[in-house]
């Protein structure tokens, strides 16, 4: 294997950190935030008017947010397809866990996408009813699905990641510490899967309001032309 430049050494640690922050703490205060969903209408689009009332958030999300975000994920794609196979000789657990690291990351990467162009910047764009929106995009089966794969590819990508970060930095370096840490990271990206699935399934909830929309479908507004019948009827 050959050694790392310095520029090279110190992009990996910072790929490593910005893994963990602030993508880590920023996943898991999305996600508790988004859980307001299983409390109902109000107290989620609440939620949603106080964070976007925060003071400096648009410094605050393209200063802590995205720029961290896009360094992780250009910095990891190029990452993925420059290393030619796992460098260290690990057992076939960890081999695996290697693997499911990168191809993770790609879907993520698809899924973070996806999900910030269609949501942040376009469906909920300046729009006060973000749960109605959520709620009529999640009634589509293939928006709901593809939610649970790309929410279930982050809380394992976050899971092990922590590990590997705690391998990376020198924290767990004996086989006890790094079997506790795998053990405990389990136990965290499934406290994690819960509370994303909760959180989608709180926009499935049965609307209060009696003008909310059931499904994506009945919020277009009908255009049907009227029936010869119902031109009549209204000349008379
Ligand atoms: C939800 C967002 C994400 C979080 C919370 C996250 C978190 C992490 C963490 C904690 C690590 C471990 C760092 C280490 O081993 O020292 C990591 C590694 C990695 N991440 Fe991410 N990540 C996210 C999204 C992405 C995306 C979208 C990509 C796109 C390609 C990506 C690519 C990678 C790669 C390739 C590694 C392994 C690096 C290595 O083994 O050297 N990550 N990630």
């Amino acid at each position: 294997m050959k050694t790392p430049t310095y520029s090279e050494f110190v992009l990996r640690r910072l790929h490593s950190l910005t893994g963990v922050i602030p993508l880590s703490f920023f996943i898991f205060f999305h996600f508790s935030a988004n859980s307001f969903s299983t409390v109902g209408e109000e107290a989620f689009d609440g939620v949603v008017k106080q964070l976007r009332g925060l003071p400096f958030l648009e410094a605050i999300e393209w200063g802590l947010l995205f720029s961290p975000f896009l360094f992780h994920m250009v910095y990891g794609m190029y990452i993925i397809f420059t290393s030619r196979s796992n460098p260290r000789r690990q057992s076939y657990g960890r081999n695996w866990a290697y693997v499911m690291q990168r191809v993770t990351a790609i879907v993520v990467f698809v899924f973070i996408l996806y999900h910030v162009i269609g949501i942040r910047f376009i469906d909920a764009a300046g729009q006060p009813r973000v749960y109605e929106l959520l709620h009529a995009k999640f009634s589509n089966p293939f928006t709901y699905w593809w939610y649970i794969v790309g929410i279930t590819c982050t809380c394992y990508h976050l899971a092990n990641g922590i590990c590997t970060f705690l391998m990376t930095w020198g924290i767990t370096v004996g086989r006890t510490s790094q079997r506790f840490a795998a053990g405990a990271m389990t136990a965290v990206g499934l406290i994690l899967l819960f509370i994303g699935v909760s959180a989608v399934n709180g926009f499935l909830k049965v609307p209060k309001r009696p003008d909310m929309p059931l499904n994506v479908h009945q919020v277009l507004p009908t255009t049907s032309a009227p029936t010869s019948k119902e031109t009549l009827v209204a000349k008379q």
